[in-house]
């Protein structure tokens, strides 16, 4: 039986891809057109997900498991909301989903536990905006502000080939996408409205 969640988009790629501009984007389009849209991101704003980013600012100190963990319960928690904005006839958008726990924690993790504990459905349809690591350190050093604890270029680029890895070996169910995160910002938004209304 196929294993996803009708009407559920999801963006992925790494921090500086350009990922949550085309998110929006997308969001921006679909609602002009008359489709009920919902933008989301993991980590969420609720509890779990604020306690991952006080994490990630180092303000919590814990160990890269439990904080794999953490990503996890912030997605299940995430996703009563998701199922129920679905079911209620909106097209989801999000931004990032357990594709980023096994990409991101899968560079320290075992990638069986973390499959184990990242066992949810498949979103119907799966983007990747891809972005070559140097350049999203580049945007990221310009935007200023923080830099969290994953913002580095060698970790980036070990992201990055997670990320690979992980979607050539989806099941053909699911509809992706890969952008090249390189191209113009209009042009990306083009390539992705054309693979949504195919
Ligand atoms: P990010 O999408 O960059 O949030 P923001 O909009 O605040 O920039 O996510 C925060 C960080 O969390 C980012 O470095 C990616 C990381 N992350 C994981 O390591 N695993 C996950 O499962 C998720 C959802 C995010």
């Amino acid at each position: 039986m196929e294993n996803i969640i009708p009407s559920l988009i999801v963006f992925e790629g790494l921090d500086g891809s350009g990922k949550s501009t085309q998110a929006g984007l997308l969001a921006k389009d679909l609602s002009a057109s008359g489709r009920r849209t919902v933008l989301t991101a993991e980590p969420t704003d609720r509890p779990i997900g604020r306690l991952v980013r006080q994490v990630l600012r180092g303000e919590v100190r814990t160990s890269p498991r439990a904080l794999a963990l953490l990503y996890a319960a912030d997605r299940s928690d995430h996703l009563m909301s998701v199922r129920s904005w679905c079911e209620s006839g909106n097209t989801v958008i999000a931004d990032r989903y357990f594709y980023s726990s096994l990409a991101y924690q899968g560079v320290s993790e075992d990638m069986d536990f973390l499959r184990l504990i990242n066992a949810y459905p498949h979103a119907e349809k799966v983007i990747f905006v891809d972005t070559p690591a140097e350049e999203c350190m580049r945007r990221i050093d310009a935007r200023g502000g923080e830099k969290e604890l994953f913002d580095r270029i060698e970790y980036l680029e070990k992201v990055r080939n997670n990320f690979k890895l992980v979607f050539s070996g989806l099941p053909d169910y699911v509809s992706f996408l890969e952008v090249d995160g390189l191209l113009p910002v209009e042009e990306q938004r083009r390539i992705i409205s054309a693979f949504i209304s195919r």
